[in-house]
């Protein structure tokens, strides 16, 4: 059966070890060739769905499908269909950025698809004769764009990135927000992406999750949101959802 969604959330809870609450109940459709955003403060739990959907992390309760496979269930087929990009990329230091490059997406390509691959992420990744030199040497721009140059030349299906533009500066928040924009339109790629910066999320997502607590206060476009809530720019959108929340709780 062909489906047009992407990532299927439903009813997706997390407790860690020790009894902390990381997603509490969340349920929400990615459709094929979206950008959705998942915007909330730290500790609302998107790291947390993001690692889930990209396998790594198990859900208490509740599923989560990509293009119809169960992260659970059928892990495997899930790790074929995307790539992650993860909030803190660390290690790998004595790797040029080059066989960085060549070393990731060795794992998953081959032959010419390969090299066409490693030729398009040293464009994305733009860092002239410095590619060639340790990462350890890298800024945390530098270190942000090879690590995404990867996940967007690896022809993968579905792109989960977390926080990509966060601590860099704005020449580099840009650069990549266009990247990911373009890649999305240019090969119908799905992004779901994290993010606590709300201009952000605005100008490059379909559409937005807000999370708070765990919890999904308010989702839809973010023309749709605006409407609803009266509100000029997500930032009050937010502030209106949550401290709506804060009355009702206190
Ligand atoms: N490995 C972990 N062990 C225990 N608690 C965790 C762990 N990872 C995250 N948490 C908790 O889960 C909640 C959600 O965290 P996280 O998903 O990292 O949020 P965000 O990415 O939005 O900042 C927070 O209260 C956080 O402290
Ligand atoms: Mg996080």
């Amino acid at each position: 059966m062909r489906t047009s969604v992407a990532v299927d959330v439903t009813d997706l809870t997390k407790v860690y070890p020790g009894g902390v609450l990381g997603v509490d109940g969340l349920t929400f459709r990615v459709s094929i060739g979206e950008i959705y955003g998942l915007l909330g403060p730290n500790g609302s739990g998107k790291t947390t769905t993001l690692r889930i959907i990209a396998t790594l992390l198990k859900p208490t309760k509740g599923s989560v499908k990509v293009f119809g496979y169960d992260t659970v269930l059928n892990a495997v087929e899930v790790r074929k269909l995307l790539s992650y990009l993860p909030e803190e990329a660390g290690a790998y230091r004595d790797l040029t950025g080059l066989d960085f490059i060549k070393f990731m997406l060795g794992v998953r390509l081959k032959g010419r698809e390969l090299d066409e691959a490693i030729e398009e992420a040293i464009s994305i990744a733009d860092l002239g004769s410095d590619i060639k030199r340790p990462i350890r040497g890298y800024s945390k721009g530098m270190k942000r764009l090879l690590a995404l140059s990867t996940v967007l030349a690896s022809g993968s299906k579905l792109v989960i990135l977390d926080e990509p533009t966060a601590g860099l500066d704005v020449e580099r928040s840009i650069r990549i927000r266009s990247l990911v924009a373009e890649f999305s339109k240019k090969r119908g790629i799905t992004v779901i992406l994290s993010s606590h910066n709300m201009l952000e999320v605005e100008y490059l997502c379909d559409r937005v999750g807000i999370l708070y607590r765990g919890k999904l206060v308010a989702e839809g476009s973010p023309s749709e949101l605006k409407v609803k809530y009266s509100a000029r720019n997500l930032e009050e959108v937010f502030v209106k959802t949550v401290g709506g929340l804060s009355i009702v709780s206190s």
